[in-house]
């Protein structure tokens, strides 16, 4: 009874310095932010400390006739939500109450998975990355920022930068693909277009890096499964792109759903505070994914939700998504003392500090445009178009049967994927509308209007065994000079919980191409997937092959291009194609095996079909030898490394260059080569240009050890690109 009497009075008191001050310090908006944050950490209760570190999910009924009674309910003290709708009036309504109706005018932080796009929808991330154009990816998480801010929405979930390990984990469609530092660049290109210079600018967005930390080594590539990740691994695979990202500024980071070798992500002390706190000093706050406070009872580390919620707080998760668990449990286990005022203080401020940054207290509200205003501007669908076109990756065309030839008449368009409108946009697709996607059909119609028939067919559904659609494609392909086939998996095949136990395209699609071979047409597979495709019994089948992977809005018009030739292909694989499900794990980096040119497959090649970097072009690329500014160098030199690239073909393309480096001898065995670096330039036919790699002994040559320790030894090491290899030594 005491002890309420003192908290009552406490808060009345507050409250009463509150009102007589109207203009308290965390409500100057010229006042140095952390001295805003330590004025309104003093005047908050326990309970409205706790209420910051929540999340809830709102917004999906955004009829303006139930905005009202929808609200009634809300908490205004909430700290986060996760707003679905699309209407920026109901977001500021909502935000209207936090600010008028919570005792201390608190902003809520409005989040949303934007992550290829909002409502203009870009390439999904592998695609993006295959691009090897930052400049492109990072204009495009500019343009979904505008987006999402002008809807109301001031983070997103995103960028995802777990590294590709298995292509059976439906998530590689959301990572930067196969390589650690591919993730680092494009994850860092993704947080700077969100965040421009400064948060509290219009239409910047906060990022969040996720899903901290070895989710993509899910057991078997079932998602939310077990990984089991040695702390070599953790290091040298998956760390490097989070600290990538969290020196480039990123707001927020989210602790994955995964098991890190018995600790799970969101439950783990070591990965969340030691090191993403301490090491790398984050002052921003960790999210938990969607339950994953819950999930710790289902992973066998807590008892009950009160255990749960006690160690994901006190292994440094600030705020709990949705599952309600800090809500329910954290006021008891203060009173309880398991965990200290301070200790809340310590999280409550991360939060405030980037509402804060954000401008919210300042500015809680957003523009209020007309959706016309808001989305799919013109400009943008250009950035869109582009990013499409150089994600797609040409990956045979055997004697350049592409692009088309310009005395074909008739071509058979066949396929599933032809008129889709759905799966294109691939999974997360943020609030992109079927209705606004350039289908496949309307760009061929679009880029070959009557210089061509297009002879259409489905053929096939993506799965099922109904032949009955095999007829009508036979008789296309036969009226035709060649066959195109646009063949590919659905949208949830991939993303969150899409996992496939084989990555080969249903027998369907398969019986389809054999089916459309028999007419002895020229025949060109266009594949559209979120992850590399089983090609083992296709690839000879089809005389060129494009992944066009799933490009969004405007992959219609991008795909198009390229088969027109109006756009020249420069697409280079981010990740691996193993030859069959069995090959996997299967990446371009892996450790020299004890018994060179050995270990391989009674049944199947040891190589896969087309290793991370693959990519073809209409036009031909001729490099010159590698040169080096010197052959040994010592620790603190720089060497530099350049190649001229001559454009010997008939039209202009862009080249992307990717630099790796190998360290054949080391103390703890490195992997047969590394990418360290890679540059993509446009050359004009004729034209030489010159590509250069600054090579940094301690950035580019050292490695980390399993407590990310970085070492760098002396001796001999290559530098390659393409088939060149080239050896330089560091020497004392
Ligand atoms: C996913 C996250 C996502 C979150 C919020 C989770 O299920 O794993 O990637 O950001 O949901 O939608």
């Amino acid at each position: 009874m005491k002890k309420l009497i003192t908290a009552s009075f406490l808060i009345l008191t507050c409250t009463l310095l509150f009102s007589q001050n109207k203009t308290a310090l965390y409500k100057n908006r010229t006042a140095p932010i952390e001295e805003r944050i330590a004025d309104l950490l003093q005047v908050m209760t326990l309970e409205e400390k706790i209420l910051q570190m929540n999340q809830w999910a709102y917004g999906k009924n955004d009829n303006p006739n139930n905005y009202e009674s929808k609200i009634k309910d809300l908490n205004p003290n909430i700290g986060s939500l996760i707003y679905r709708s699309t209407d920026p009036k109901y977001r500021n309504f909502i935000q209207k109450k936090a600010m008028e109706e919570s005792r201390l005018g608190i902003p809520i932080i409005f989040g949303f998975d934007v992550v290829h796009g909002y409502r203009t929808i870009f390439p999904i991330p592998l695609a993006q990355a295959c691009s090897w154009n930052t400049a492109l990816v990072k204009k495009s998480c500019e343009i979904a920022a505008k987006e999402a801010w002008l809807t109301g929405i001031d983070w997103t979930f995103s960028p995802m930068v777990d590294v590709a390990r298995d292509p059976r984990w439906g998530r590689v469609s959301e990572s930067y693909g196969e390589d650690p530092y591919a993730n680092s660049v494009f994850g860092v290109a993704a947080i700077e277009g969100y965040q421009g210079h400064k948060l509290s600018e219009k239409f910047t967005i906060a990022a969040c890096l996720k899903h901290y930390v070895g989710y993509s080594l899910s057991e078997g590539g079932r998602d939310y499964h077990y990984s089991d990740v040695s702390s070599q691994t953790l290091w040298e695979t998956f760390m490097p792109p989070f600290e990538a990202g969290i020196k480039a500024g990123a707001a927020t980071v989210m602790s994955g759903f995964n098991d890190i070798s018995g600790i799970p992500a969101s439950a783990n002390h070591y990965t969340l505070t030691e090191i993403l706190k301490d090491r790398w000093g984050h002052d921003g706050f960790v999210v938990s994914d969607w339950g994953s406070i819950k999930n710790l009872i289902y992973q066998g580390v807590a008892r009950n939700p009160k255990e749960a919620a006690l160690k994901a707080f006190l292994s440094g998760v600030d705020m709990d998504m949705v599952d309600d668990l800090y809500y329910d449990n954290l006021p008891t286990l203060v009173a309880e003392g398991k965990i200290t005022e301070q200790q809340i203080d310590d999280t409550v401020k991360r939060i405030l500090r980037l509402k804060f940054r954000l401008g919210l207290f300042d500015q809680p509200y957003v523009d209020e445009l007309d959706e016309k205003e808001r989305y799919l501007q013109p400009e943008d669908l250009l950035t869109a178009k582009a990013l499409a076109a150089e994600s797609m990756v040409l990956l045979k065309n055997k004697n350049e049967l592409l692009p088309i030839k310009s005395h074909y008449k008739n071509i058979a368009i066949i396929g599933p994927m032809v008129k889709d409108s759905i799966h294109i946009m691939g999974f997360w697709e943020g609030k992109g509308r079927p209705e606004d996607v350039e289908t496949i059909h309307d760009g061929l119609i679009k880029e070959f209007g009557t210089q061509l028939n297009l002879h259409y067919a489905k053929g096939s559904d993506f799965d099922g065994n109904d032949t009955s659609g095999f007829k009508k494609a036979r008789q296309a392909a036969n009226k035709s000079d060649a066959i195109i086939v646009f063949l590919g998996e659905k949208r949830d095949w991939s993303g969150e919980n899409g996992s496939r136990s084989t990555i080969s395209l249903p027998k369907i699609q398969e019986q389809l191409v054999l089916e459309l071979k028999k007419t002895g047409k020229p025949l060109i597979l266009v594949l559209s997937s979120g992850r590399p495709l089983e090609l083992f019994r296709l690839h000879h089948e089809a005389d060129a092959i494009i992944e066009m992977w799933q490009p969004g809005t405007t992959g219609g018009s991008a795909i198009s291009g390229i088969l027109s030739g109006r756009i020249n292909p420069s697409g280079k694989l981010a990740i691996t194609f193993p030859q069959t499900t069995g090959q996997i794990p299967m990446t371009y980096n892996m450790r020299p095996s004890a018994v060179p040119k050995s270990g391989h497959y009674q049944d199947i090649p040891a190589e896969p079909l087309y290793w991370m970097g693959h990519g073809l072009s209409y036009t031909t690329f001729d490099y010159s030898p590698i040169k080096l500014s010197s052959t040994t160098l010592k620790k603190q030199d720089t060497l530099i490394a350049q190649i001229e690239i001559t454009n010997k073909g008939d039209r202009a393309g862009k080249e992307a260059v990717l630099w790796y480096i190998s360290d054949p001898v080391a103390n703890i065995s490195r992997p047969v080569k590394e990418l360290k670096y890679f540059e993509k330039k446009n050359i004009e036919k004729g034209e030489t240009t010159l590509y250069r790699f600054e090579i940094q002994p301690h950035r580019d040559l050292s490695y980390v050890d399993g407590n990310g320790k970085r070492h760098l030894e002396t001796g001999e090491y290559f530098v390659m690109v393409e088939d060149q290899k080239v050896s330089f030594k560091i020497v004392e």
